[in-house]
């Protein structure tokens, strides 16, 4: 998709890779980006631009998705970024952890895909890009829950693609390695910045790349699976 004149919407968009979404979009040429937040106060730090417009939504509200399609009807490019990580085993996590993590990265990424796919339509066709996590390939016991969500979005993101591969609507899967965020904060892993995740991600769009490893890390870890996804998988089990 061409991103120049596009109109974007970003969830998530107050902080960490989402913050990052919105100026990489300003620098690809979008027209308007939507910046997406739970709480409106929290958007004062993505700066001042008179093509950003702020939004709230939490992707858990179906309230707030039937306001926002009302004033984001011109949008062309969603991204769902919007995440949350609960540390834990499949075995101990509470319940809880299970549902707050299935709310967010997998009911949230279907009713945004749901809201804002015939509205793209409408305007002509564009792209839906969902944020996975390497960890949907081949799944780390200690992010259990997170890898379980992730996983079920991931094989969300493929029928959505057949679903509207007819309609104009291209939907990207992304699957980054350890960001600097702080959804990581305290994991000593290398990390890649935000910053390039998202022009990464952005260049994967505009090629059309219906899959996008985004940095060193996801791009490397994606050849190793292809080669044997079973080696990865006994890898990541004993991390
Ligand atoms: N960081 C990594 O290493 C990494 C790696 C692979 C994939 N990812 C994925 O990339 C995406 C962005 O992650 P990040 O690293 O930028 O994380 P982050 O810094 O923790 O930011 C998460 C964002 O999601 C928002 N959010 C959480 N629950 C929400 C809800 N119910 N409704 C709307 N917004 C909600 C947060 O808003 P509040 O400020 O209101 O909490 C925040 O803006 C996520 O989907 C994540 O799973 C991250």
């Amino acid at each position: 998709m061409k991103l120049d004149n596009s109109v974007a919407l970003v969830t998530g968009a107050n902080r960490g890779i989402g913050k990052s979404f919105v100026h990489a979009l300003l620098a690809a040429g979008a027209k308007k980006v939507y910046a997406a937040a739970r709480s409106l106060d929290t958007l004062a730090g993505v700066g001042i631009d008179p093509r950003i417009v702020a939004v709230k939504l939490d992707v858990t509200r179906e309230d707030d998705f039937r306001d926002l399609a009302a004033t984001a009807s011109d949008v062309t490019l969603l991204v769902n970024n919007a995440g949350v990580l609960d540390f834990g085993s499949v075995l101990e996590a509470q319940l809880q952890a299970f549902e707050r993590n299935f709310a967010t990265n997998f009911y949230g990424v279907l009713a945004s895909s749901r809201t804002f796919a015939p509205i793209i339509e409408k305007n002509g066709g564009g792209a839906i890009v969902n944020m996975h996590t390497v960890l949907a390939l081949a799944s780390m016991p200690g992010f259990g829950v997170y890898n379980a969500s992730k996983a079920a979005a991931w094989s969300l993101t493929q029928s959505l693609r057949a679903g509207l591969a007819s309609r104009g609507v291209a939907v990207h899967a992304v699957f980054p390695g350890p960001v600097d965020t702080e959804m990581l904060k305290g994991v000593p892993v290398p990390k890649t910045s935000p910053d390039d995740v998202a022009k990464a991600v952005l260049q994967g769009v505009s090629r059309g790349d219906e899959d996008i490893f985004p940095d060193p890390m996801s791009a490397s870890l994606y050849q190793a699976w292809r080669n044997d996804h079973k080696a990865v998988e006994k890898q990541f089990a004993a991390m």
